[in-house]
C-alpha cells in the first residue's frame, strides 16, 4: 500500500530535486520534532511515524522528523505552547485541547454534534473540514490533516445506568473551561486533569471516573480501576496533525518547494490512521471486555436524557449557528 501511495504522491507533486537549497548542496538535513501524547503502539503514534517515513522518502532523506510519543515532550497544552515558540515542529492534538487555544474550533467540540463516525468524516472530508484546518494558521500552527479519535463515553468505578446515577460523581475532564461547563450540565463535578495523570487520579480515588474512547481507555489502563462503561458516545473529538509556523519558516528557508510534499504526506498519514483506528477501536473494546469490564448500552431514551441535559451549551455558540446547521444536515 505504501508503494502505491508514494507513487501517487510523486505523480501529483513536482519533486523539487532540481531546486535544492544551499543547505542541501552542503549536505544539510533538516531535523524536525513531532509530539504525540499517546504511547508508541497507539494508532496516532503509528500514523505519526508513517508520516515521518513518507516525508523521509519523499525528500530523499533531506527532512528527518523525529517522532516523540508517550507525551515525552509534554502534555497537550504545553506542546501547543511550545509550538507557538518554535520548540516543537509537529504535533497531533485532540480538538478538545486545541479549541482552547483556537476558539473558532470550539463549536466542533459540542456534544452529540455528529450522528456517527461516517457523519463526522463526511464533514471533515468536505470543504468544511478543509476550512477548519486553516483556522489556526494565522496564529501559530498550520493544520495539515485530521485523525480519527472515535466517540467518547463515560467509565466509572461504580455502574452508571442513567443520568440520575451521574449526579455528584467526580469526573475527569480535559483541561479546558469549556469541557468543565459542558459536563457541569450533567450535574457531575468535572475535574481538570492532564491525560497522563488520570491513571493515578483514578487509583488514588481523586476521581470516580472519566470519559474517553476505547483505545485510550485501554492503553492508559484506566479500565483497571474504572471498569463500568456507560456507552453514551457524547463527544466525537477528531484530532489534528499540525505544523508550527516556525517549522514552516525553517522548511521554506531550507527548500521553498517542500511544503506541499509535507501536506500530502500528512493527508496520507491521516488516511492511514483512520484504518488503524477502526481496527484498534474493536481490539481495545474486546480486550477491555476480556479483562472484566462491563459495558452498559443506554437505550435511545436514556441517551436522550444526556443529549437534552447538554443541549444548553449550544446557546453559547449561536454565532456558529449556520455552520452547525450545515454540519447537522450533512
Ligand atoms: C484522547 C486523545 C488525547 C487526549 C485525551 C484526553 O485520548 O487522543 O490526545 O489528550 O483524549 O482526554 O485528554
Amino acid at each position: 500500500m505504501r508503494g502505491m501511495i508514494l507513487v501517487a504522491i510523486a505523480s501529483v507533486l513536482l519533486f523539487p530535486s532540481c531546486q535544492r537549497s544551499d543547505a542541501v548542496e552542503a549536505g544539510g538535513v533538516l531535523y524536525l520534532r513531532y509530539a504525540d501524547n499517546q504511547p508508541e503502539d497507539y494508532p496516532t503514534s503509528k500514523a505519526g511515524r508513517y508520516f515521518a517515513s513518507l516525508v523521509d522518502d519523499m525528500t530523499g532523506g533531506r527532512v528527518v522528523i523525529d517522532v516523540y510519543a508517550g507525551g515525552t515532550l509534554g502534555d497537550e497544552p504545553s506542546v501547543l505552547e511550545q509550538m507557538r515558540y518554535g520548540g516543537i515542529d509537529f504535533a497531533r492534538c485532540s480538538l478538545g485541547i486545541l479549541s482552547d487555544f483556537y476558539p473558532d474550533l470550539a463549536f466542533m467540540t459540542l456534544p452529540f454534534l455528529y450522528d456517527d463516525t461516517e457523519h463526522m468524516w463526511r464533514v471533515l472530508d468536505s470543504e468544511i473540514g478543509d476550512e477548519l484546518l486553516t483556522v489556526t494558521q494565522d496564529s501559530s500552527v498550520f493544520g495539515l490533516a485530521w485523525f480519527d479519535a472515535g466517540a467518547r463515553s463515560f467509565y466509572t468505578r461504580n455502574p452508571v445506568y442513567s443520568l440520575a446515577d451521574m449526579e455528584g460523581l467526580r469526573i475527569r475532564v480535559q483541561e479546558t473551561d469549556l469541557m468543565t461547563e459542558i459536563f457541569e450540565l450533567l450535574n457531575v463535578v468535572p475535574v481538570k486533569i492532564p491525560y497522563g495523570d488520570v491513571y493515578s487520579a483514578l487509583q488514588k480515588l481523586m476521581v470516580d471516573g472519566a470519559e474517553n474512547n476505547f483505545p485510550s481507555y485501554y492503553h492508559t489502563g484506566h479500565y483497571e480501576t474504572a471498569k463500568y462503561v456507560f456507552l453514551d458516545e457524547h463527544l466525537m473529538l477528531p484530532e489534528m496533525l499540525m505544523m508550527s509556523v516556525s517549522a514552516k519558516e525553517k522548511l521554506d528557508e531550507f527548500d521553498p518547494d517542500l511544503y506541499p510534499v509535507i501536506v500530502e504526506c500528512a493527508r496520507q498519514s491521516g488516511l492511514y490512521e483512520r484504518v488503524l483506528w477502526a481496527e484498534e477501536e474493536k481490539r481495545a473494546k474486546e480486550a477491555c471486555l476480556e479483562s472484566g469490564c462491563v459495558i452498559y448500552y443506554p437505550s435511545d431514551e436514556e441517551k436522550d436524557e444526556f443529549r437534552k441535559a447538554m443541549a444548553p451549551i449550544y446557546e453559547e455558540f449561536s454565532e456558529y449557528g449556520e455552520i452547525i446547521e450545515r454540519i447537522r444536515s450533512m
